[in-house]
């Protein structure tokens, strides 16, 4: 359809004239920037190729003819501003660009992987991490990332359960919107993967995922949907399929639900060559055909495939694709643009700011999760004269870094042998050895190894995995310490002498050896530039360990799936019953549970207060309970509230968590906590697909983990 004459005039007018164009409200000026525009040029727009300095023809001739919409991996202050200044004053209708990368945790100062970050269960912590990592991106020239990752994971043979916050909707949801509002005060962000890329079966990193609906939208879509309500610019959409619809084609996903029901009105742009993998996947029998099933989709920007740009004229030009396709797809990323103030200034620059290490610092103590200490081994006695730091992770700089660690530097990580040295003090004796590599398997390092924990008064055994083990490509199939890490860990515990055990990992590990005979286990994931500090904050007292598990711990694979929200089913487990669902040689509970974790202090709670025993679904239920440090020191719990609808017209989880509150406390001393859950979020989809609130009893359950037992009740009535 041909744009009638007299508004091309009228367009003309405006666009001509600098400054009626900038006064224009966004959307005349897109719908006049779109009534120029060419076909190519439209689709150069949709276009996100990876920088590529040796591409022939090269990237800044297709930028000058306006076939590129933006840049993944051209960073860089002069190098963004060189490329962009081609966009605005070599093209013919000067369309700045995009410029995106992963910046997951961190640009260049490196926090704790999402997952560890996840571990604070503090959404103003996470809120602080991103801001400041996008505030350093965008003084390298970025002005996009794609992050959060917000994928719900239930499964940790998957790799990528390391990018994201752990199993919970609710929890995943709280992070998922700080982590937007503290991105977008810079740059623009990306929620991903959409949708379900975590329910890959069998952990097997890009498998098909195949759930119900009511799964889907009850646990894996929420985070998503938050991030959307937060106001994220833009979605990343998955590699995988579910139930048979590669989510970069699935118009259900995107058309229905995103744009739909959630009014999402940023754009989203595919995973690598997600639009290309449609042939793969076998519902496309050519690229041209993968990009027009993904255009008609709702996938409006295609990164790396570069088949809009390539293929999709011809489809648009024999009418196989609309044109009104094209022009919204264009208006989506125009919006964005306009929305990053990229027309009206698009050589914007910040300077560089320094590190925050205090906030690095802060933010993997808050991360580290204490799994066991018997005896009070820990913190560590001042009597310890001489301190053994052992393993293969003790001095290392690298692996701390985790999995896309960006533009880090291992010259920037502070090792735990680091740590320790600058924390133990003059009058401390600190030996150290690998005794093993992280996967090689080279057992001719122990016995040195064995010889100095002898030696010592205590032993800190620093082992885990590397940080190619988790992240992207990286499902494992077994979950135990690489290499012959485990061999060393148990010939240092057979020497007799006090150990603890340091774990730096991406991913929930199998430990049901080391639960059973290591007194001490600090679970650390992969705490990026202060590793070090943190960690000998905490075995040293000077920091008192908060973290709570944000996913679940089994006691062996076989248990895989398991996380807390479990259902009832018709058969549950009993003693003594034989024909419940169970198992013969393990039992059903987890290692740890989600939201377990130690403090050097200890925790009581009591009074829970309904207050009110009848709501209606527009009430809030008002839960409130008295909070004591029981213990000889100040410390932090995570007061969790959990729900579980006793009867629904579907199957209920017997927990769902509906509220935390971090809660500080002085030895000895009491808080009265109160949590609010809106009545609204104790809903599910019915029989019909309907999210409803249904009239009934409810329990509710407040405590330092998914198993708190402190329990009230109340009746939610009305009609649903
Ligand atoms: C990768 C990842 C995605 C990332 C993108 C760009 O394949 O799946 O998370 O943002 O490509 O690097």
């Amino acid at each position: 359809m041909r744009t009638p004459l007299l508004i091309l005039a009228v367009v003309g007018v405006v666009c001509r004239s600098p400054s009626l164009a900038a006064q224009a409200p966004v959307e005349q000026r897109i719908t006049a920037l779109i009534a120029q525009m060419t076909l190519a040029e439209k689709l150069g727009q949709l276009n996100l190729p990876t920088w590529n300095p040796g591409a022939n023809p090269s990237q800044a001739d297709l930028v000058r003819r306006g076939l590129v919409g933006g840049f993944l991996n051209l960073d860089g202050a002069d190098a963004t501003r060189d490329m962009q200044k081609i966009a605005v004053e070599q093209s013919r209708l000067h369309i700045p660009l995009l410029f995106g990368q992963d910046v997951i945790h961190g640009y260049r100062t490196t926090f704790p992987i999402p997952l560890g970050e996840a571990s604070a269960w503090d959404p103003e912590l996470a809120e602080a991490t991103a801001k400041f990592a996008a505030r350093e991106a965008r003084a390298a020239g970025l002005n996009w990332t794609f992050a959060p990752m917000v994928d719900i994971a239930r499964d940790p043979r998957w790799g990528r359960i390391a990018e994201g916050s752990g199993e919970d909707p609710y929890l995943g949801s709280a992070l998922a919107v700080a982590r937007v509002r503290g991105f977008q005060q810079y740059i623009l962000a990306t929620v991903k993967h959409f949708a379900a890329y975590g329910g890959a079966e069998a952990g097997r990193e890009y498998n098909t995922v195949d759930m119900s609906e009511r799964t889907l939208r009850e646990v894996y879509l929420p985070p998503y949907k938050a991030a959307v309500d937060a106001g994220v610019g833009s979605v990343m959409s998955a590699f995988n399929e579910i139930g048979g619809v590669p989510s970069s084609a699935n118009p259900w996903l995107t058309n229905t639900v995103l744009r739909g029901e959630w009014r999402f009105r940023g754009f989203v742009v595919s995973d690598w060559t997600s639009v290309a993998e449609l042939v793969a996947h076998g519902i496309a029998a050519s690229p041209s055909e993968a990009g027009r099933l993904a255009l008609a989709a709702g996938v409006d920007m295609d990164m790396v495939a570069a088949i809009y740009v390539d293929s999709l004229p011809a489809l648009v030009g024999s009418g196989r694709i609309p044109m009104a396709q094209v022009d919204e797809a264009v208006r989506r990323i125009l919006r964005e643009k306009f929305r990053l103030r990229l027309f009206d200034d698009p050589y914007r620059a910040m300077p560089p700011v320094e590190p925050d290490k205090a906030l690095a610092r802060r933010a993997a103590q808050e991360s580290i999760v204490l799994l066991k200490n018997d005896g009070g081994l820990l913190p560590i006695a001042a009597t310890a004269k001489t301190i053994a730091v052992i393993g293969p992770l003790a001095a290392d700089t690298v692996n701390p870094l985790g999995p896309w660690s960006g533009k880090s530097r291992p010259s920037d990580v502070v090792s735990v042998l680091a740590g320790i040295k600058e924390r133990a003090g003059a009058g401390v004796t600190v030996l150290t050895a690998p005794g093993t590599g992280v996967t090689d398997g080279d057992t001719s390092g122990i016995a040195a190894a064995v010889a100095m924990a002898q030696q010592a008064d205590l032993t800190i055994l620093v082992v885990g995995e590397a940080d190619t083990m988790s992240g992207e490509a990286s499902s494992r199939s077994a979950l135990g310490l690489p290499g012959a890490q485990e061999q060393l860990e148990r010939a240092i515990i057979a020497t007799g002498k006090p150990v603890v055990l340091v774990l730096m990992s991406g991913r929930p590990l199998v430990l049901s050896w080391s639960a059973e005979h290591v007194p001490a286990i600090l679970e650390t994931w992969f705490l990026g530039d202060e590793t070090g500090h943190a960690i000998a904050d905490v075995l040293f007292g000077d920091v008192n360990p908060s973290g709570r598990l944000p996913v679940t711990f089994p006691r062996s694979v076989g248990q895989i799936p398991i996380y807390y929200a479990q259902k009832n089913t018709g058969r549950p487990a009993a003693p003594g019953q034989h024909f419940t669902s169970k198992y013969l040689d393990i039992a059903n509970t987890p290692l740890y549970p989600f939201g377990f974790g130690l403090s050097y202090t200890t925790f009581a709670y009591s009074g829970l207060k309904v207050a009110s025993a009848r709501l209606r679904p527009s009430d809030t239920l008002v839960v409130s309970v008295t909070v004591a440090n029981t213990g000889a020191r100040a410390g932090t719990d995570v007061a969790q509230l959990y729900i579980h609808d006793a009867v629904g017209s579907v199957t209920r989880p017997l927990r769902q968590l509906k509220g935390f509150q971090r809660v500080e406390l002085a030895a000895g001393a009491t808080k009265t906590v109160e949590l609010r859950v809106p009545v609204q979020q104790l809903g599910f989809w019915n029989q019909a697909m309907r999210y409803v609130v249904e009239p009934g009893t409810f329990h509710v359950y407040v405590g330092s983990s998914s198993t708190a037992d402190l329990m009230g009740t109340f009746e939610v009535v009305g009609r649903p």
